[in-house]
């Protein structure tokens, strides 16, 4: 994972984001939903992992104020549990935080474990649950990381990230 590189995501990338949004999510957004998030660049923040020039992973943040909602975040199927959605995240955070985000939120769906093990990793915490959120009926877990900036979770992802062998 040394070459892995994350930047800020433009609409060249778009077709390989595409490619691992459609293999990763049972209803995949659409090139034109996905195009229009890179668009709306005041309040969505999209950054992609890449070694080698291929794309193997992107993380969607929105910020409303200090409340930054993760509205996506996926790996190519044969690039995961290598760290790279712990890195987008690291990095992610990090750059949201310096633009006066404090608070994490997002929706996962309850049957989708990996992730919710990453999210709490993460400091995220289940808070509510909708029902019915996802397709098939299946609930969403809301959770959160309250003051992402706190002593507390800077301490957390340092660790994480030196678990990595990086800095955030
Ligand atoms: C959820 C998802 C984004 C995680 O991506 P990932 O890149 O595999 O995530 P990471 O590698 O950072 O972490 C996954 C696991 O690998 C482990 N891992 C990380 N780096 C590792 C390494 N170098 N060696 C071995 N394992 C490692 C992590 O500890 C983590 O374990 P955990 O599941 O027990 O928490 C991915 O599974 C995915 O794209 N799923 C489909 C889309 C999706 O569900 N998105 C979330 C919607 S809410």
């Amino acid at each position: 994972m040394s070459a892995l590189e994350i930047r800020l995501a433009t609409k060249r990338d778009l077709k390989a984001l595409l490619a691992i949004e459609e293999a990763s999510f049972d209803e995949p957004w659409s090139a034109g939903l996905l195009r229009s998030e890179l668009e709306l660049t005041a309040t969505r923040r999209y950054s992609i992992a890449t070694n080698g020039g291929s794309v193997l992973g992107y993380l969607g943040l929105m910020r409303i104020d200090e409340d930054v909602h993760v509205n996506t975040i996926a790996t190519a199927i044969d690039a995961r549990g290598q760290g790279i959605a712990t890195r987008l995240l690291l990095e992610g955070i990090e750059a949201v935080l310096a633009e006066g985000g404090r608070h994490l939120t997002l929706e996962v769906a309850a049957t989708n474990l990996s992730a919710q093990s990453l999210y709490r990793r993460f400091g995220l915490a289940p808070v509510g649950v909708r029902r019915g959120y996802y397709a098939g009926g299946v609930d969403a877990i809301v959770m959160w990381c309250r003051d992402m900036d706190s002593g507390e979770e800077m301490a957390r992802r340092a660790m994480i990230a030196a678990s990595l062998g990086s800095e955030p």
